[in-house]
């Protein structure tokens, strides 16, 4: 039987098995025949998804596509089963990320509109000027080599970024301390207290200074909360011929929201951690259309070509890919180890087996590519490997409630980080 997402939930369904918070204590014994107080308070203990006598999940997504035409439904199966053409439909999460995004699809084409921030449009990357590609821009670099020799220059980032990383690292340092750097800076604290006052955080009274915020978030999570508003500042100049760079910064943000949520799953409590490694994760890839823009374009136009996945032809024309690169500039920071092994193994999370950290951050990039919140580049579901989905250890119902509560606040937050542009 297959779990029933509580958000689904309606009253008068039956326990199949026994409700046990993420603790394992006992809430609600089998047979309990559900009333609207128990749905209200199942969503207050965090419970995800649950057992109902003769319903399944597959039910309830048959009952939201009844009234849908079959013909939509065909397309939004076929658009949808061509973004996971490099995904295996046998893994039961894909399939279960699979049937929510080919659902959104047919609710969209039912609709009759694109819904803001979505998807194959903004793909407009290395569009523009296709004919000035030459064929063989293939090289094969070494990205060490490429530093040493100064053909690319990782950026420095502002003297508040190093203060506030030595900040972190220190275990002495007080939470004045910290709200005294980041106050030194008035645009960087402005768009902190925008952050936390946003709809996710939920504080009931408005946070006004960063002391407070510093005092209600904690000392660590907001240093990593503005280094992660640094980092987003300093890659102002990238060619809008290769990249869309809101379309880029709205996949990285939403990588960010929806990798906190599931690491508040695992009870993670600093989530903030997790929201800067999906923020940055695809920082390599700034690097890499800055510095190398042939080898860049090439490398997309080829992608595109082939139907294959962008990190692929990354190896193939650069010799190397984003996520090495970007780790050699989260080293270059200075950023605590464990970020840069998440990030340089983003797509390859098995070969760093101390942290949940680099398996979260590749299944959060999976669920943002799946529903197309912008992109870094990339046109399809990129694979999600086995491993890294068992070590996480959660049920296929994280990922509809992720979805959901990710949809509230990307938009939101994509707006703080760039209130100016449309
Ligand atoms: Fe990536
Ligand atoms: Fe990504």
């Amino acid at each position: 039987m297959a779990k029933i997402i509580v958000s689904e939930l309606e009253p008068d369904m039956v326990l199949a098995n026994d409700v046990r918070d993420r603790n394992g204590r006992f809430l609600l014994g089998k047979g309990v025949k559900l009333t609207p107080k128990h749905l209200k308070i199942m969503k207050m203990w965090g419970i995800v998804d649950i057992d109902i006598e003769g319903i399944s999940q597959t039910d309830m997504d048959r009952k939201r596509t009844a009234h849908m035409a079959p013909a939509i439904l065909d397309i939004a199966d076929k658009l949808t089963r061509k973004r996971f053409v490099h995904t295996d439909l046998r893994q039961e999460a894909i399939r279960e990320l699979f049937n929510i995004c080919a659902l959104r699809k047919a609710e969209q084409l039912t609709n009759g509109a694109r819904p803001a921030g979505t998807d194959e449009s903004r793909d407009s990357s290395a569009n523009s000027d296709q004919n000035s590609l030459t064929e063989d821009t293939a090289v094969y670099m070494d990205p060490r080599d490429l530093i040493k020799k100064n053909y690319i220059k990782l950026p420095s980032l502002s003297p508040i970024f190093n203060q506030i990383n030595e900040a972190i690292s220190n275990p002495r340092s007080s939470a004045t301390q910290v709200a005294n750097i980041i106050s030194k800076d008035s645009g960087l604290s402005a768009r902190l207290l925008k952050i936390v006052n946003s709809a996710f955080y939920n504080f009931p009274s408005k946070i006004d200074t960063i002391s407070r915020a510093v005092a209600i978030i904690g000392t660590k999570q907001l240093s990593t909360l503005a280094l992660g508003t640094c980092v987003t500042s300093s890659f102002k100049d990238i060619p809008s011929n290769i990249i869309d760079m809101r379309s880029f910064w709205e996949h990285s943000i939403a990588c960010g929201i929806i990798a906190r949520i599931i690491s508040s799953y695992k009870n993670n409590t600093n989530t903030e951690r997790f929201f800067l490694a999906g923020l940055i994760h695809d920082v390599g890839r700034l690097i890499i259309f800055k510095y190398l823009p042939a080898q860049a374009k090439e490398a997309l136009l080829r992608a595109r070509k082939t139907n294959s996945l962008l990190c692929k032809t990354e190896e193939e024309i650069i010799g190397f890919n984003h996520a090495l690169m970007g780790g050699m500039l989260l080293k270059e920071w200075k950023l605590p180890v464990i970020l840069e092994n998440t990030i340089r193994q983003h797509h390859a999370p098995k070969a760093c087996q101390t942290s949940l950290e680099p398996a979260i951050i590749h299944l959060a990039d999976i669920i943002t590519n799946a529903l197309g919140r912008g992109t870094s580049g990339e046109r399809f579901v990129p694979p999600l490997d086995v491993k890294a989905w068992e070590d996480i250890g959660l049920s296929t119902g994280i990922l509809s409630a992720t979805i959901k509560q990710a949809d509230r606040h990307i938009a939101e937050t994509v707006h703080i980080f760039f209130p100016d542009e449309q």
